[in-house]
């Protein structure tokens, strides 16, 4: 790994879709940058913006949140409603001074795995582009 900044992410992956497209990257041994940490959700729309904010609380450099496809969720509407409360999100995130970008929302199948590792590598680079820690990170939890 070069002396590049290397940013932490925090990746909240759907069981049913994008958790299996990150597998199957990983399986065809496609390229995905480390930064990642994923954790697994059952749905998108089970993830609270507490989740985010902790996550970006505790060090992470940026989150990102991934599921079903529209008309794919196991729970009908799970990756709408989060969608719809990570736009929320970006706007409050915005108004405390913290660049929205850090943020990202996609729709990813068990089918992607190629387009798994270009999201993922183009995110650590938007967060690698928008510098070290965020200013909501906790002094001395992580550097
Ligand atoms: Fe995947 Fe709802 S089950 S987003």
């Amino acid at each position: 790994m070069s002396d590049q900044y290397q940013p932490r992410i925090v990746g909240f992956l759907c069981n049913w879709c994008s958790y299996a497209g990150a597998d199957l990257a990983g399986t065809s041994r496609l390229k995905v940058p480390a930064n990642l940490r994923v954790v697994r959700v059952p749905c998108s729309g089970r993830i609270n913006p507490l989740f985010i904010f902790k996550a970006l609380e505790e060090g992470a450099d940026g989150v990102m949140v991934s599921g079903c496809h529209p008309g794919d969720c196991h729970y009908i509407s799970g990756n709408r409603y989060a969608k719809r409360k990570l736009a929320v999100l970006r706007r409050l995130l915005d108004w405390v001074g913290i660049e929205p970008e850090r943020i990202h929302f996609t729709w990813l199948s068990a089918s992607e795995g190629a387009r798994y590792s270009v999201e993922v590598t183009e995110f650590v680079d938007k967060v690698r582009a928008l510098g070290r820690r965020n200013p909501m990170a906790r002094q001395g939890v992580a550097s």
